[in-house]
């Protein structure tokens, strides 16, 4: 038997060994494998369950989810993260619910011709809902391969891609490709972790080889560490009586189609007093004897992939309602701030000021 050989037999009946129940191994409709791929993508499996369900029950069926308004898509991913997944998820509905009359495509090139949908996606939802010959390949299989097979090419570089694709395709379990794109999934979260493997008791430890020359840490290799852009957002929470002023996110930056407070952007940290007298912030408040400044909140920090966001928000107090001239900001009353979607951070603030209650 050849090393490859023996690690397709040895993940199969690995996998049979495994109890990892999830709502949607074995499913067979694509557009539910689909979905749960979308909110897998970046999000923990014990994260994207709930939301998987919830998705699955309001829009039992691609048309539900393409005819659904845009803003109630965003409202049910909110708090997901990476929120152009659900403005893609909604836009290949649409396609499919009117370019495809509701017929959800089969090959591998229509698949990944769809909005959100990467090779990745592509060759999971292709083997999982019509038995593709197509092998998953992210971050856990690079892990999983690169250690087995003790492979040093870094994985973020073309010819990394190209080498584990090639690898990956060849180790594929043809006959049932679901089946063993699900194992290798499993196997990468449950057994070859990222830290700390359990090399202990690994059916693989006898023929890995990071596990024989004690590299199990140091692989997969990256070239390069990618430098995280520093923002800070400086929200201004303003307040007349139990109303509050938000605004949608529009323009290509993050957390678009969001609400949020009006923001001013800096590049480093400010004090509240140089902030109060920053322009841009000038420009939204009303004359200075017609607000009150009521403090500010903590830090709240989020990591995104290419970027850490820092987010406080100045509480302001107007003694009239605010009067605002491009007309883009609306009054919403305060019991009324949970039917927008806002990004984390700032659900996170609103949920530690115990003003929000959720809806779902
Ligand atoms: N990550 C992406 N797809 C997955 C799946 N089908 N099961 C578990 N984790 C996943």
């Amino acid at each position: 038997m050849t090393k490859k050989q023996f690690f397709t037999q040895t993940l199969l009946d690995w996998s049979e060994t495994q109890d990892r129940p999830m709502p949607w191994k074995g499913e067979k409709n694509p557009y539910y494998i689909w979905l749960s791929e979308i909110i897998l993508q970046q999000t923990r499996v014990e994260q994207g369950w709930s939301y998987y369900l919830k998705f699955k029950e309001k829009y039992p069926k691609v048309e539900d989810l393409a005819n659904a308004p845009e803003d109630e898509v965003m409202k049910m991913w909110e708090g997901l993260g990476y929120y152009s997944r659900a403005r893609n998820l909604h836009a290949a509905a649409k396609y499919i619910a009117n370019d495809l009359d509701g017929i959800f495509p089969s090959t591998y090139e229509e698949i990944l011709k769809l909005k959100g949908v990467g090779p990745y996606t592509a060759a999971a939802i292709g083997a999982f809902a019509f038995g593709l010959p197509t092998a998953v390949l992210d971050g856990n299989v690079f892990r999983v391969l690169s250690r087995i097979f003790g492979i040093e090419t870094p994985i973020d570089t073309t010819n990394g891609k190209k080498e584990f694709q090639a690898l990956a395709d060849s180790l594929l379990y043809q006959k049932d490709s679901g089946k063993y794109n699900q194992a290798i999934m499993d196997f990468g979260a449950i057994q070859c972790l990222p830290k700390q493997p359990v090399c202990k008791n690994c059916p693989m430890s006898e023929k890995c080889t990071a596990f024989k020359t004690q590299k199990t840490e140091q692989l997969p290799i990256k070239s390069k560490r990618i430098q995280k852009r520093e923002r800070y957002f400086y929200y201004l929470r303003l307040r007349f009586k139990n109303k509050n002023y938000i605004l949608k996110r529009t323009g290509k930056d993050i957390w678009q189609n969001l609400y949020e407070f009006p923001l001013v952007e800096t590049t480093q940290i400010v004090d509240y007093k140089s902030f109060l007298q920053n322009k841009d912030v000038l420009k939204i408040l009303p004359e200075r004897r017609e607000w009150a400044y009521i403090g500010s909140s903590k830090t709240y920090k989020q990591t995104l992939t290419h970027q850490k966001i820092s987010a406080v928000f100045m509480e302001i107090e107007l003694s009239s309602p605010l009067i605002n001239a491009s007309n883009d900001i609306l009054e919403v009353d305060e019991k009324e701030l949970t039917k927008f979607a806002f990004p984390k951070i700032i659900d996170c603030y609103l949920k530690d000021k115990s003003l929000f209650l959720k809806l779902f």
